[in-house]
């Protein structure tokens, strides 16, 4: 299978401050060859801990930045190659959910506004108004959302309407960039439900992204570790609870269990739904 979005031995530094004016410049590597893909209609996860490099991934797939080395391509097509009409069919084909609705949103906007802009700016041939009210539903929000303004809704509706705004342009490939990890715990799984839900109607590809293993086990078929700015291991879901190879793999599944005994201790095991317990206990048995 062809990926449709791919990061073939990507490698990105970023320069660091001279300790002496005229000293030599040196750069904090922060992704050191990095393959990943996403093919067509399927989800992926990416799992590692802050500071892994999981941003830097996402800002390399969304062409926001070039990496120094290796290459970026959607759909066999190198991003450095594409023309400027294949650019911006690039860009409509890869919407982003990013971590912080609150700030990905624009205050002074009204929901309908920050739903239309990208359409526009995409230049997206379909009755934009028409679109816009199809996707609010989509998300489960009402029509009359969209002529209020962000400080009106709760963190999870935020994120709902930014999952809209992503959806709007009809996009093939959504990745979430830890779009739960700034919501409370108590909406997280509704959030992740709608995403997979909405992500298996569309058939779009989606790259899932959490430091959180369980997060992105529920609704991946493949999952990637980061460390360090780099892939260290690699597979499903199960595979990586039961039997984790890389340290960094072991440390994300310890931090999953100790999650659940704690929210098990305080009676509250039933609400981590987002967590898939078959998977989880059966680590637990094997260790
Ligand atoms: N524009 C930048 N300039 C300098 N350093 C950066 C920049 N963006 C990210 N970094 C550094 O790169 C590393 C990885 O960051 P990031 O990709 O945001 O990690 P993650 O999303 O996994 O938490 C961190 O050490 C971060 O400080
Ligand atoms: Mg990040």
């Amino acid at each position: 299978m062809t990926p449709l979005l791919e990061l073939d031995a990507v490698t990105q530094a970023y320069p660091l401050p001279r300790d002496r004016l005229f000293g030599p410049r040196r750069s904090l590597t922060v992704l050191d060859g990095v393959d990943f893909a996403v093919g067509e209609g399927e989800a992926v996860g990416l799992v590692g801990e802050s500071g892994a490099g999981k941003t830097t991934m996402t800002r390399a797939m969304l062409g926001m930045e070039t990496p120094r080395g290796g290459a970026v391509r959607f759909d066999g097509r190198d991003l450095r190659e594409m023309g400027p009409d294949e650019r911006r069919a690039f860009r409509r084909a890869v919407q982003v959910v990013m971590q912080n609705p609150r700030s990905s949103l624009d205050p002074r906007m009204s929901v309908g506004r920050s739903l239309l802009e990208p359409l526009r700016a995409l230049g997206v041939a379909e009755d934009h108004a028409a679109r816009v009210r199809e996707v609010i539903g989509q998300v489960g929000l009402t029509e009359s959302a969209l002529a209020r303004y962000p400080h009106e809704f709760s963190g999870g509706q935020l994120q709902r309407i930014a999952i809209a705004r992503a959806l709007a342009p009809r996009p093939r490939v959504l990745i979430a960039d830890e779009p739960v990890s700034a919501l409370d715990v108590s909406i997280q799984a509704q959030v992740l439900n709608l995403l997979k839900d909405l992500v298996d109607e569309l058939g779009l590809s989606m790259v899932l992204i959490a430091h959180d293993l369980a997060v992105v086990a529920y609704s991946t078929s493949r999952v990637s570790v980061i460390a360090g700015g780099r892939i260290v291991e690699q597979g499903a879901p199960r595979d990586l609870f039961v039997h984790p190879e890389a340290e960094a793999t072991r440390n994300l599944v310890d931090a999953v269990l100790t999650m659940e005994d704690g929210l098990a201790g305080r009676g509250l095991a039933a609400g981590a739904a987002a967590t898939p317990p078959v998977t989880s206990h059966q680590a637990r048995r094997g260790r």
